[in-house]
């Protein structure tokens, strides 16, 4: 039976730091699934097909790709979407003390729903201090996000932020 794993979040853009978790989790599972997800608490700046395009090209300029399936899910609860892929297992970064206060709830929550367990995953040091916030903002006041995010997700922020 293939393992299938979830990795979800609104990646508003995705960062390196998801690609570093998205690369980590492809290798330990047969079939991993990232779900951007609509976060109701959050505005968003990118739309959910643009999201992910930017995942699914960053995923193939880092090479992945072969195991991995980027979708989006917009119907309701994440557990749905991990049983209807036959997924056990949510995997999400955590970068400090906030993460792990924010993500536990969430996944207790999950568990309750579903029994699907979710796994905390601490990606590359050098990432930690990288969000998606941080660089929504960096990005609207025309500094240069390229130490944080894929190539292909600066130059559709640049493109974007040209044409505004
Ligand atoms: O990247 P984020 O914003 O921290 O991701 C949070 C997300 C989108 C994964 C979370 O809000 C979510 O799972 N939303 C879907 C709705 C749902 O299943 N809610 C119940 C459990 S939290």
């Amino acid at each position: 039976m293939s393992r299938v794993a979830v990795v979800p979040g609104s990646f508003d853009p995705v960062t390196l730091g998801h690609i570093d978790v998205i690369a980590r989790s492809a290798d330990l599972y047969d079939e991993l699934h990232v779900v951007v997800v609509h976060n109701p608490n959050k505005t968003a700046l990118l739309d959910l097909e643009d999201r992910v395009q930017l995942i699914s090209r960053a995923i193939s300029d880092a090479g992945l790709g072969a195991n991995i399936t980027v979708a989006s899910w917009g119907e309701g609860l994440l557990v749905n979407y991990c049983t209807k892929v036959g997924a056990r297992v949510i995997i999400k970064g955590i970068r400090n003390q906030a993460d792990v206060t924010y993500e536990t709830p969430m996944a207790l929550v999950n568990r309750n729903l579903s029994g699907i367990e979710t796994l905390f995953m601490l990606p590359e040091p050098g990432h930690a201090y990288v969000s998606s916030s941080l660089v929504r903002q960096v990005a609207s006041l025309h500094g240069d996000v390229r130490p944080y995010v894929p190539h292909v997700v600066a130059e559709f922020l640049a493109a974007r932020s040209h044409s505004n």
